[in-house]
């Protein structure tokens, strides 16, 4: 393949590395919704996940390859023969499938991770690299942690994967050591001494550790590498991993440069960053470069004064390009059901007439409720909405009382499995007696992990969007809710939570192909 040609592929591992940050586990709903919007954006390949690691990701790779309509999709599997039929499996519906298959090649992996030596690892790439080739056209084979390996046993790995019949060789930073310069030079050095290097696509994979993941994939592009792998918002294991949004605008808007292109629609960068933030309960820092809420925001007098006589003043992309509109429609309290469908349409939301029935409803409690109903408001509203599902266990009503006169209590009706039950509890504080009395009504082992309140907008009558994160026996889920009332929102949040846990308990993997 040539290496001048200016095409970049995007690799987007949002729902496998992306998924693999402590505490960011989506349902298959959520991955499905991810998934569409990727597809919709023009990415190239998406790794849906690692079938082995659990029954959810082995669903998540074979309904995503079920229902994308362009884009390639890809299992992960490590070298092991149980790993790559079951990643196999599950990509049988995937028009262009492709295994990735990965195993460590630096001397601290090797020596106290693998337990394996040089000779070793190499028939395991041989081993897995060919099984993979027997099963799918499209292989792609990665030295887990790179970056930190010899530089003569790294050429006779990629070599040993390219004779075996890979047809992407990914180089990845696992721990986000390198710098620019280096990487450069590590794919430079690979691209010129493996003989059939001209035969494979070299990829980048670089973890942000140093906060170098986006000019690290750009150094490896220019040294020739033709394919990054990169997550939306840079969420992923520890610090995360490049930035798709960063990447991709860094060679839109510094084209004269960065001469080199990708087939992503950037507009949809605030809608798909979006989803990833609410689906995973990870807020995108206020100053994130393209989507954080100040990205576009100019504060200071003179900066203000400057943007009103020319935009290109202060701003080198416009909001538009990435999907930022100056609203067309302003909803309030007697916007219609028209208006409300038109709004979520501008949002990015297509709603089924049931979801719109339910959605709508909210929106104008809320319009009574609030002054002014703001974007972001009807945005966590309709995640709210859909986070909901088939649930199981719903919020019936709830009331409170709080205070300095304590004790402070909750009464709670919830609807389980279409009865209604009803508890009144204390607590040491208003959260404390409500997520007592849920305790009650559902009496369950799983531990808090996380409660997190984020007000939407700003303003003291603004809607609060709570997140709770509950772990039970290595399965971790979050729930999400928002509302006016911050204890509302909290009890719909831990409602959601439960009905996920639910839902997980009924898919762990079999033990016949767990090891
Ligand atoms: O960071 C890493 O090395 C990975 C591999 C599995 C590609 O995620
Ligand atoms: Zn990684």
């Amino acid at each position: 393949m040539n290496s001048k040609d200016n095409y970049i592929k995007i690799f987007d591992t949002t729902l496998r590395d992306g998924e693999q940050s402590p505490g960011a586990s989506m349902s298959l709903e959520e991955k499905i919704q991810i998934a569409e919007i990727f597809d919709e954006m023009g990415v190239d390949i998406i790794e849906a996940g690692f079938p082995i690691a659990s029954n959810g990701d082995f669903e998540s790779v074979k309904e995503v390859s079920r229902i994308v309509k362009n884009v390639q999709v890809c299992g992960l599997s490590r070298a092991g023969q149980k790993d790559i039929d079951r990643a196999a499996e599950a990509l049988k519906y995937a028009k262009n499938p492709r295994i990735h298959t990965f195993i460590s090649t630096s001397p601290v992996h090797m020596q106290y991770k693998l337990q394996m030596n040089e000779q070793e690892v190499l028939d395991a790439i041989n081993f897995s690299v060919s099984r993979a080739r027997n099963l799918v056209e499209d292989v792609q084979w990665s030295a887990e942690d790179a970056t930190r390996t010899d530089r003569d046993f790294l050429f006779k790995c990629v070599d040993m994967a390219i004779s075996s019949g890979a047809t992407t060789i990914n180089i990845p930073d696992t721990v986000g050591y390198t710098t620019p310069d280096e990487y450069y030079e590590i794919i430079d050095s690979l691209i010129k001494n493996i003989p059939d290097s001209d035969k494979v696509i070299f990829s980048t994979h670089c973890h942000n550790d140093l906060g170098l993941a986006v000019a690290n994939s750009l150094s490896g592009v220019r040294a020739g590498a033709r394919q990054i792998e990169c997550t939306m918002n840079g969420i992923g294991e520890r610090a995360g991993n490049a930035a798709l949004e960063e990447i991709v605008m860094s060679m839109k808007v510094r084209n004269d440069i960065l001469d080199y292109d990708s087939g992503v629609e950037t507009k949809l960068f605030t809608r798909a960053s979006k989803l990833v933030s609410s689906v995973t309960s990870f807020p995108v820092q206020f100053n994130k470069a393209i989507v954080g809420k100040n990205a576009f925001a100019h504060e200071s007098g003179i900066h203000q004064d400057g943007m009103l006589k020319n935009n290109e003043t202060y701003e080198i992309m416009t909001p538009e390009s990435i999907g930022l509109n100056e609203s067309t429609l302003v909803m309030g309290k007697h916007s219609g059901r028209h208006a409300f469908k038109e709004k979520a349409k501008e949002l990015g939301y297509v709603l089924a007439d049931n979801q719109l029935n339910d959605a709508f409803y909210r929106f104008k409690d809320l319009a009574d409720k609030k002054k002014e109903v703001f974007d972001d408001d009807i945005v966590a509203l309709i995640d709210d909405e859909f986070s909901k599902g088939l649930d199981v266990i719903k919020l019936v009503s709830l009331s409170i009382y709080a205070g300095t006169e304590g004790p402070q209590f909750a009464d709670l009706s919830l609807e389980i499995d279409g009865e209604v039950k009803q508890n009144k509890s204390e607590g040491d504080g208003p959260v404390d007696a409500l997520f007592n009395s849920i305790r009650t009504l559902i009496p369950h082992t799983a531990s808090l992990q996380l409660y997190q309140v984020h007000a939407v907008t700003e303003g003291t009558d603004a809607q609060a969007e709570v997140s709770v994160r509950l772990h039970e026996s290595g399965k971790t889920v979050i729930g999400r809710g928002a509302d006016t009332d911050t204890l509302v929102a909290s009890a719909r949040a831990y409602i959601s939570a439960l009905n996920r846990l639910m839902v997980k308990r009924e898919k762990s993997i079999p033990e016949e192909i767990a090891n």
